[in-house]
């Protein structure tokens, strides 16, 4: 199987991409990172790509109207010819025109257990609830703010005793899981999109594609 080429778009820390990229160098994930792709010329992922030796090129979203910025971006995804678009703490909507021009191909990671508590600092959010269970979602991108198609979710308890930041690290670790368990079952099982839901064709439906 030829490697799918993905672009990764962050804003900061980098450990999904991390993520991301070490699955795939494992070959458990059949595809290649062929871009790192940053709006903030500060962002720690930048680094961890140059450590690496994948391509990363800052596109600066600050000051710059939304549409050239994302012209520019689109720019760099076709130049390095990017099938699949994995936004991993990317802190940019995309724009209707930007969605539609990688169909069903743009995937986010958000820290909670979609539809619950979508947008900013979303494990505080979960914890100031009370809510006694929490997770991450990894779906489909579509114009919305964190609405699109789920692709897998996982899910970790809320201690009495946690923080905020305790349970944004136990999520964390989840995360790091479902993303990749995300892009191989996206990049490996037949799937289709049935109203909001993302239906593999394989297996008993739930989270097939787990990693040995
Ligand atoms: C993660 O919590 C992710 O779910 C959210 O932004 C954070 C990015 O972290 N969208 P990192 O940069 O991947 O470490």
């Amino acid at each position: 199987m030829t490697p799918a080429r993905l672009a990764v778009l962050l804003s900061g820390r980098g450990s999904n991409f991390l993520a991301l990229a070490e699955a795939c160098r494992r070959g458990e994930v059949p595809a290649e990172v062929v871009l790192v792709l940053s709006n903030r010329p500060e962002a720690p992922g930048l680094v961890r790509a140059q450590e690496l030796g994948i391509p990363s090129q800052v596109v600066p979203s600050r000051g710059v109207p939304r549409e050239e910025h994302e012209q520019a971006v689109v720019a760099a995804l076709e130049a390095v010819r990017a099938e699949w678009v994995c936004l991993a703490g990317y802190m940019r909507l995309l724009s209707p025109p930007f969605v539609a021009r990688f169909p069903n191909r743009i995937v986010n990671i958000h820290p909670a257990l979609l539809p619950a508590f979508p947008g900013l600092e979303a494990q505080r959010q979960a914890w100031e609830y009370g809510a006694k269970v929490a997770g991450c979602t990894v779906h489909l991108v579509d114009a919305g703010c964190d609405t699109g198609p789920v692709v897998v979710q996982r899910v970790v308890a809320v201690f009495d005793d946690d923080t905020p930041e305790v349970l944004a690290a136990r999520i964390l670790e989840q995360e790091h899981i479902a993303y990749p368990q995300a892009m191989r079952m996206l990049l490996t099982l037949p799937w289709r999109i049935e109203g909001r839901r993302v239906v593999f064709s394989q297996g008993g439906g739930g989270q097939q594609g787990e990693l040995p």
